[in-house]
């Protein structure tokens, strides 16, 4: 039977994808209540719910998924019957030249929202509990020209941000296998769409585009990535939350493989148009740069286990969606100028001047 939850704890729900998940989830469910538990890392801006801020459901929380007091508080006050775990430090590129934060973050923070969850599932408050950690199909390491990741797929991380994933990953099985938790487990392809922070390619691009730029590719460009419109994987995960059994795992993907350069060229086009640039011009500011260090070759999602079992599909094509992202872009250039303030352009500067061959 579906499970039907009444009272929900997101974290990291003022980031990308966790505010596109409230978003939908809070039109799909007006009846349950939300808490958004976020501390406001520079990829967290509560602009990103401003739509959602009134909604009588909906409270927003500050604070760390490290902080066991106040994860076990939140739970009890609110009679939390699902965790859907997003907080993470999510860039591979900041995981390489700071790897710490992403084992506290992303393992030992995952540990203690796993360990109050249980106190709380076991309290025995709420009748049902579901415990969901968003995952990465990054957990399974690199594909070479041929094949798929299924949820059989051996975990290979090859960053200290996909080790940390991995890692958590693996607690939220051994929480399952130990104590009989009611657990799931999603992971999920390259996300793109509203509110995705410029460090990642496609805003990245977008944004240079629009600056005149660079375009810094990394090494030859070939690296194959599958892309999903980030609404398309909120409602896989909401699929999943009410459907999946408990101790389940599932891929989630768009079936949408793109070369790196390829998408590059593709949002200078898109570009040259909406900007009134000559053909062509936008792609002049493609720079190819020195590779990341352990970069994965190819990405390719087989979610055929969550189409047969659960009936998800993408909604979006990917014609759509890219155009519809790029719209929004144009659109929210005061977002994208906040949130690329202050610290962010440091780290860029550093970045890419640091890459730069
Ligand atoms: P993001 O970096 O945009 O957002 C992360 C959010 O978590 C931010 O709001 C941040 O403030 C918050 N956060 C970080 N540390 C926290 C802590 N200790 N306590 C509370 N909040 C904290 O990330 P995203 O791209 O939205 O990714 C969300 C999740 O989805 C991550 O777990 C990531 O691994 C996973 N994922 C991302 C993608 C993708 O393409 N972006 C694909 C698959 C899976
Ligand atoms: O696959 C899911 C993962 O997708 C998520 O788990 C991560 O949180 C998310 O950040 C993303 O990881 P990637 O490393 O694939 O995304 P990123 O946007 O950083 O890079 C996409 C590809 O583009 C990758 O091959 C590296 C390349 N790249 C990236 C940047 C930022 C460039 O060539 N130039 C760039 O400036």
């Amino acid at each position: 039977m579906a499970f039907s939850p009444t009272s929900i704890l997101v974290t990291g729900g003022a980031g990308f994808i966790g505010a596109n998940f409230i978003h939908s989830f809070i039109t799909n469910n007006p009846a349950c209540n939300v808490v958004n538990l976020d501390c406001l890392t520079y990829a967290g801006n509560l602009k990103n719910l401003a739509a959602v801020e009134n909604h009588p459901g909906y409270r927003f929380v500050k604070g760390d998924i490290g902080d066991a007091a106040l994860v076990a508080s939140i739970l009890a006050e609110h009679r939390i019957d699902a965790v859907v775990h997003f907080a993470a430090e999510s860039h591979v590129d900041r995981s390489i030249s700071g790897p710490e934060i992403f084992v506290r973050t992303n393992v030992l923070g995952s540990q203690v929202l796993l360990e109050e969850s249980r106190k709380h599932w076991q309290s025995g408050t709420v009748a049902d509990f579901r415990f969901l950690q968003i995952s990465t199909d990054e957990v399974y390491g690199s594909l070479g020209d041929t094949g798929y990741f299924t949820e059989e797929t051996p975990l290979a991380p090859n960053s200290p941000y996909s080790a940390s994933k991995a890692g958590a990953d693996m607690l939220v099985r051994a929480y399952h296998e130990t104590y009989g938790m009611p657990t799931l487990n999603t992971r999920c392809s390259n996300n793109y769409g509203p509110y995705h922070f410029p460090e990642k390619l496609i805003p990245l691009m977008i944004h240079n585009i629009i600056n005149r730029k660079p375009l810094p590719v990394y090494g030859d460009g070939l690296n194959v990535r599958d892309w999903l419109h980030v609404r398309d994987h909120a409602a896989a995960v909401e699929t999943v939350l009410k459907q999946a059994a408990p101790g389940s795992v599932y891929n989630i993907g768009g079936n949408n493989e793109w070369k790196n350069i390829d998408i590059v060229n593709l949002v200078c086009d898109l570009l040259d148009g909406r900007l009134g640039r000559p053909t062509g011009e936008n792609r002049s500011l493609i720079t190819f740069v020195k590779d990341r260090p352990g970069h994965d070759r190819r990405y390719a999602i087989d979610a055929s286990k969550l189409k047969r079992d659960l009936g998800w599909e993408p909604a979006y094509t990917f014609e759509r969606g890219i155009a519809e992202t790029i719209d929004w872009y144009l659109a929210n250039q005061e977002w994208v100028s906040e949130v690329t303030s202050g610290a962010y352009r440091e780290y860029y500067a550093r970045h890419y001047e640091g890459a730069a061959q």
